[in-house]
């Protein structure tokens, strides 16, 4: 399977590839109190999209690293389109170290990139400047899970997240959370991407992994995900 083609196929409508919307992405960063010039690195940046219009709204300069092709490409043409300073590389943002400390340091949804929430914060503070802000966006489960849904993953309860970055040395400084009409705007919008391009392909590789997954994903989607899983963004500052 092509996963990346797969992943680009199915995002293919979204600008944010998290459960957050243009509001709550804006919330994000009305709530940092982002100064002009402020420097961002976004590990695993997707289409640019929190890079770009943080730049557009805020004037910070942003860097980001993502190893899709395709979601490069758009954060590029986004940058481009804004007119704003931002840098996307190709690449894999694992062990990725910014040359210059920046103020703001993100992973967004990808803290797979070092081995959960806490690695990927250590990973994140190799590029911070000092008194620096992490941001980690990170699904959690809301409530207690039955058993089909843990098969999604093995995730935190939400005190459960928190406590384990407080305990890893950081003080978390304001956070934005993602609801259930959010997390239906980034998991139900790829359901007509899927349909849309099975019409369109019906022969296409991909297209026997895309009709089975519109098949079971919109049940398995209402049945264990959406009552269980929330996600959100803490932003966080190393303890001295
Ligand atoms: C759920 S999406 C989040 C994208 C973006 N942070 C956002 O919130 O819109 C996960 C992203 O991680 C990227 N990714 C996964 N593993 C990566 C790696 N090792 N290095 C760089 N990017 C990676 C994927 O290509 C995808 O863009």
């Amino acid at each position: 399977m092509d996963h990346l083609r797969h992943h680009a196929i199915r995002e293919s409508s979204h600008r944010i590839l998290d459960p957050f919307t243009d509001d709550q992405l804006a919330t994000l960063g009305r709530a940092l109190r982002l100064d002009p010039g402020a420097t961002v690195l976004d590990l695993a940046c997707g289409k640019g999209e929190l890079l770009c219009t943080w730049a557009r709204d805020h004037g910070t300069v942003g860097t980001g690293v993502d190893l899709n092709p395709a979601f490069v490409d758009a954060a590029r043409e986004r940058a481009a389109s804004l007119g704003v300073d931002v840098v996307v590389e190709l690449g894999d943002a694992a062990g990725y170290v910014s040359p210059t400390p920046v103020d703001v340091a993100c992973c967004i949804g990808a803290t797979w990139i070092g081995d959960g929430a806490v690695g990927t914060l250590d990973l994140l503070a190799r590029s911070l400047a000092p008194r620096g802000v992490a941001l980690v966006g990170e699904p959690f489960w809301r409530s207690d899970p039955p058993e089909a849904a843990r098969a999604i993953g093995d995730f935190h309860t939400f005190p459960g997240l928190v406590a384990a970055v407080q305990d890893a040395g950081w003080d978390v400084i304001e956070m934005v959370l993602a609801d259930e009409a959010s997390w239906d705007r980034y998991v139900a919008a790829q359901w007509l991407n899927l349909r849309r391009f099975l019409d369109e392909h019906p022969d296409d590789p991909l297209a026997p992994a895309f009709r089975d997954e519109l098949t079971t994903a919109p049940l398995d989607y209402v049945t264990n995900q959406r009552p269980y899983l929330g996600w959100g963004v803490l932003a966080l500052v190393r303890r001295p």
